[in-house]
């Protein structure tokens, strides 16, 4: 009963929304500074993330930067990446990449991270996996002091077939943690949200803190039906965060 109507978020016009935008611009131009000429770039996906792309494909039009070559997240963030002409490939042809940046929807203090709630986490994953460095972009908002802490969801990528049943499963997995799992909609059609990669989301909604974040991650991805969770643990190697006192950097 509960695997139902978990939608998918959109940016508003108001104005804390608008000033929250530009700490996460801050945050990404901060991150862009990182990227040098000759380099494979991750590129992430969403809103934070969208400000970095753009600023590549500036620093590339100005002739400051040269022969990078961008590795998209996302069929959204290739669209964006074409349409400021940053040359792509993938990683198939570039399997080592030398920095990747994209957001965040939570960041704990060891820098662990919680992603996807913008639907892209399968393939963030492997690119920042590839990724030599992995520079996260996020305002303060982000910030929690465990993961699953904002109370907002920790999505799962499962495969369409009988996802009721995997829902299920996942759900009994993290009963301590008082664990709810939610099959995510897509509001604009009321049908379930289809990822690139043709499969589900289910987000999980934890009232209590899941403990060990890699027995956590390991027990999920030994589920039948599992293709991958949001959980980046031990991923990132600098988080950039934007906030109304200024830009920090966080080294792991
Ligand atoms: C997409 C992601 C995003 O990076 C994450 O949702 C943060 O998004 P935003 O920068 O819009 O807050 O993981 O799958």
């Amino acid at each position: 009963p509960h695997f139902i109507a978990s939608e998918t978020t959109s940016s508003s016009s108001n104005p804390i929304k608008m000033a929250q935008d530009e700490l996460k611009k801050i945050a990404a131009y901060k991150a862009v500074e990182f990227i040098k000429s000759g380099m494979v770039v991750g590129l992430g996906t969403g809103s934070t993330a969208k400000h970095a792309v753009d600023r590549i494909g500036e620093l590339i039009q100005q002739g400051v930067l040269t022969d990078i070559v961008g590795i998209p997240t996302s069929k959204k963030t290739h669209e964006q990446a074409l349409s400021v002409h940053i040359p792509l490939s993938d990683l198939d042809t570039h399997p080592v990449v030398d920095l990747a940046i994209d957001g965040a929807d939570e960041v704990d203090p060891d820098l662990n991270l919680v992603k996807g709630r913008g639907g892209s986490l399968l393939r963030e994953k492997m690119i920042e996996f590839a990724s030599k460095k992995f520079v996260v972009i996020v305002d303060e908002t982000k910030l929690v002091d465990y993961i699953g802490g904002s109370g907002l969801a920790m999505p799962v990528e499962v495969v369409p077939f009988c996802w009721k049943f995997t829902a299920h499963k996942l759900e009994l997995l993290f009963k301590e943690s008082g664990c709810v799992a939610k099959l995510r909609i897509c509001p604009e059609t009321g049908d379930p949200f289809v990822t690139d990669n043709s499969n589900y989301t289910i987000d999980l909604f934890f009232k209590k803190s899941i403990g060990d974040l890699k027995a956590a991650g390991d027990a999920i991805l030994r589920l039948p039906g599992v293709v991958e969770h949001g959980m980046f643990i031990d991923m990132a190697t600098a988080v950039i965060v934007a906030g109304d006192g200024g830009v920090t950097v966080k080294n792991k």
